[in-house]
């Protein structure tokens, strides 16, 4: 098997963004990601796009021939990834596996999403279909939030979370948020402010839920021989990508404390890059609900299962803990643009095992591993990858 390095990165601004189109807002993030690599849109071989949104937040139904032409790519091959809220992460899987077979040398990999077109209620309408929708949008009426409420009650039954844990989360992702110049988010908040915001899906309120963005984010990726014909001095290379998926209706599932994808997802990872999961310093895991975050240290092993409240309280996942995790606000306030936030995880682990980040929220590093967590739907698609420097 080849071996596969992330080259460059760019991120554009998270937020709002009707400033720009589709196009625009592309060119916002591999603009950065060729001028690191030193590339330019002919020298790539094929390019991969994670993104939901046509069909529904946006009007372009084939963004990738979109980005392709603005960004001067045409002649390359071309593909377009769904796995929801990981089309970012297939994305980029599907790249690393070109190169990894030997088909490509080097690729680009955009996440985009174009989320702030529509109004708020019309996209709770099409989130609300990221589950099983003939049975539960119908009969049972299921939001997003209202999926993950039932995981965050679930939660607080059988280990005793507190709506002040999952406060806890909010409190420390704004925080860094707040550091992030590209975060949609950048103000810290209080734990009162989170528990006196208007309930959303009790127990989730507003601040217990991460935003709707629009972004781009984009990685450029290149195999063993084309790193040193470019000279790159500080490659990072996927050392691993597990994979899983879970049931499309809910009432399947095993338990409600935990994503069974997560679980195996990181186990494949694990193996794949020959770690362990003490070995891991900074990692980006998906909290688009804060009850997310605490079950991701569960699931990839980072706690037992049901102390991920504790990791919390003890400010084991800040900096200066054991295993400092969202540095960069994560999807609580940086934003997520879903099919952009597999990608953004990417640009800013390279960013951090690069130590490029800003000096605040940057986590200290010895054996500079890192890794990325990036559910779709209710962990309907999880992918897991890891870093080296
Ligand atoms: N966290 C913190 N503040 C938020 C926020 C969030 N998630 N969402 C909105 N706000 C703030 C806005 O900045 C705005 O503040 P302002 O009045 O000072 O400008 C205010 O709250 C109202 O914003 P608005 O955009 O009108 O919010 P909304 O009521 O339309 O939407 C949610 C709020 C929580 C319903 C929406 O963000 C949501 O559905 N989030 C979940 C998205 C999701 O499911 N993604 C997929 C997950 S995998």
């Amino acid at each position: 098997m080849k071996k596969v390095a992330i080259i460059g990165v760019g991120n554009s601004k998270f937020g709002i963004r009707q400033d720009v189109n589709l196009a625009e807002l592309t060119f916002e993030s591999v603009k950065p990601a060729f001028e690191d690599a030193g590339v330019i849109g002919k020298d790539i071989d094929l390019l991969v796009l994670g993104s939901v949104g046509s069909g529904g937040w946006y009007e372009e139904m084939l963004p990738a021939v979109i980005a392709a032409e603005y960004c001067g790519l045409t002649g390359a091959g071309l593909l377009r990834c769904e796995a929801a809220c990981a089309s970012g992460s297939a994305a980029v899987f599907t790249a690393y596996s070109a190169i990894v077979s030997g088909n490509t040398d080097l690729a680009l990999v955009i996440g985009l999403e174009k989320m702030r077109e529509i109004d708020t209620s019309t996209t709770m309408e099409l989130i609300g279909r990221a589950g099983y929708y003939l049975w539960e949008f119908h009969n049972f009426g299921m939001t997003f939030p209202a999926y993950y409420a039932l995981y965050a009650t679930s939660h607080m039954a059988l280990y005793g979370t507190t709506e002040e844990d999952l406060a806890r989360v909010a409190v420390k992702n704004h925080k860094y948020g707040a550091m992030n110049p590209l975060a949609q988010f950048q103000r810290e908040i209080t734990i009162d402010d989170v528990l006196s915001s208007p309930v959303v899906s009790w127990p989730l309120k507003l601040y217990d839920c991460s935003p709707i963005t629009d972004g781009s984010s984009a990685i450029i990726l290149a195999s063993e021989e084309k790193v040193k014909e470019l000279g790159i001095d500080t490659p990072i290379w996927i050392s691993g990508i597990g994979s899983s998926s879970d049931t499309a209706n809910l009432s399947k599932r095993l338990n409600y404390v935990g994503l069974r994808s997560s679980v195996i997802a990181s186990q494949r990872a694990y193996k794949a890059s020959g770690i362990e999961p003490g070995q891991v310093e900074v990692a980006s895991v998906h909290d688009c609900f804060t009850i997310a975050e605490i079950m991701a240290y569960e699931d990839l092993g980072l706690c037992r299962k049901g102390d991920g409240a504790k990791l919390i309280q003890d400010g084991q996942t800040e900096i200066g803990g054991k295993i400092p995790i969202n540095l960069d606000g994560g999807l609580k306030a940086k934003g997520h643009p879903i099919g952009a936030t597999g990608v953004s995880m990417m640009y800013e682990l390279t960013k951090q095992l690069r130590e490029e980040v800003e000096k605040t929220r940057q986590a200290p590093l010895n054996n500079y591993i890192a890794l990325a967590h990036n559910v779709g739907g209710t962990g309907h698609y999880c992918f897991v990858t890891v870093l080296r420097r």
